[in-house]
């Protein structure tokens, strides 16, 4: 697959088949996800892997009854160790954890298509239960990331890109902001309008 038919292909997963995935393939997906950029390069990003089928179960409740988690053969926690983060980058280190780690799970979906399989990037849940199940202490839930092969995908549409693009300023949706304002041009085009009044004035003067 090329890179196109990877992004624009990935689509979330609705319903999963029950057939196992290979430790293999798992790896694959978080090695994809440890390519990801993160801020001083700090990888905060930290995987737990979930096939356990009670611990599956239990998730379903901290997760507004999503099924999915219980369904899919394997779920992946995704927790940020912003320890790091916190000496280089201070106050801001909760703000680049959150995005570090999504660059990483969207790595992750992406590698999950490739190699045939889909994925399910779950926000919601409970994230003080989710660390109690877990056995988490310190670091910061970010996903839970299902993973299988697809049954039933997302049908949601995309909105118009147009709509979403502004052009140097928000609000803007003219692409070539020297054509705009058009005032801009109006001293332009006045000055050589003068100008050719001018020499034609000069030229019939000259004539007489
Ligand atoms: C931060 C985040 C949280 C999400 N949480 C959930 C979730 O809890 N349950 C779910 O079914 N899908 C969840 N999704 C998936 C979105 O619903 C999905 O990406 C969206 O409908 C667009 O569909 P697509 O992924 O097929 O393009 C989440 C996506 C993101 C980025």
């Amino acid at each position: 697959m090329n890179i196109d038919e990877i992004i624009k292909g990935r689509r979330t997963v609705k319903k999963f088949f029950s057939r196992s995935v290979t430790f293999e393939k798992i790896l694959k997906i978080l090695d994809a996800a440890d390519h990801a950029p993160s801020t001083g390069n700090s990888q905060n990003w930290r995987f737990i892997i979930i096939t356990d089928k009670k611990t599956k179960k239990s998730l379903v409740s901290i997760c507004d009854n999503q099924k999915l988690i219980e369904e899919s053969p394997v779920v992946i926690a995704v927790f940020s160790d912003n320890l790091k983060l916190k000496t280089l980058f201070g106050d801001k280190a909760d703000f680049y954890g959150i995005q570090n780690c999504a660059a990483a799970i969207q790595n992750m979906l992406l590698k999950a298509h490739d190699l045939g399989l889909g994925s399910t990037w779950i926000g919601k849940f409970n994230e003080e239960k989710l660390k109690e199940i877990l056995n988490v202490e310190f670091q910061d839930p970010q996903a839970l990331v299902c993973i299988g092969y697809p049954e039933r995908t997302n049908k949601l549409e995309r909105e118009p890109l147009n709509y979403k693009i502004f052009y140097e300023k928000w609000g803007n949706k003219i692409r070539d902001t020297n054509l705009w304002p058009v005032s801009k041009y109006i001293p332009k085009v006045s000055n050589q309008v003068k100008e050719f009044i001018d020499r034609r004035i000069k030229r019939e003067s000259n004539s007489k």
